[in-house]
């Protein structure tokens, strides 16, 4: 498992591209309208470091990966101060999958939030992705989502 760079821009996007696909996101137009918004969200956050991303690597090639987004946010009893650490872009490719590799990208990601000194750290699990999380201590939250369109 490595650190991703700026170079790996078009590989955590098409992570996030199939993350949502196996989460049954089927409109190929919406996938890749996302693509197009999220490249620039993506390539800005790991210039100035609010994007924070792990791959891992089989033969030299990355078949799974994932990072974490700083957002700004109001202080927490949980979390005092006025940040939050967001895991996104957890994935795998299905050859590789159960030998391991999301959890040891998902452990690097944690113990840089430890390093960061993050009280706390959030994300959305997938049906897919919860069994994993829930091995690592993750518990639900009571969030809540009201879609508008
Ligand atoms: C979720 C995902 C990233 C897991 O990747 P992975 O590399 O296979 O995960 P790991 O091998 O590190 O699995 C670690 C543990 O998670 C659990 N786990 C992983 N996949 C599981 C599955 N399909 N069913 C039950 N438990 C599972 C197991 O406890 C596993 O440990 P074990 O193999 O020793 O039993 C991968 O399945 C994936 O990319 N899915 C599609 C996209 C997605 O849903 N991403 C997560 C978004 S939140």
């Amino acid at each position: 498992v490595r650190r991703a760079t700026l170079a790996d821009v078009e590989v955590i996007l098409g992570h996030r591209r199939s993350m949502f696909a196996d989460m049954g996101f089927a409109n190929e137009g919406e996938l890749d309208a996302m693509v197009v918004a999220a490249r620039p969200v993506v390539a800005d956050g790991l210039r100035d470091g609010s994007y924070q991303a792990w791959l891992a690597e089989v033969d030299g090639r990355v078949v799974a990966g994932g990072g974490v987004a700083i957002v700004g946010f109001q202080p927490t009893p949980f979390e005092p101060t006025a940040r939050r650490a967001w895991i996104l872009n957890m994935y795998t490719e299905p050859a590789f999958r159960r030998q391991g590799l999301a959890r040891q990208v998902l452990e690097s990601i944690i113990e840089w939030c430890r390093e960061q000194s993050f009280r706390s750290v959030f994300l959305h699990a997938s049906d897919a992705g919860f069994p994993l999380y829930q091995s690592e201590g993750f518990k639900p939250t009571t969030e809540m989502r009201l879609l508008l369109e």
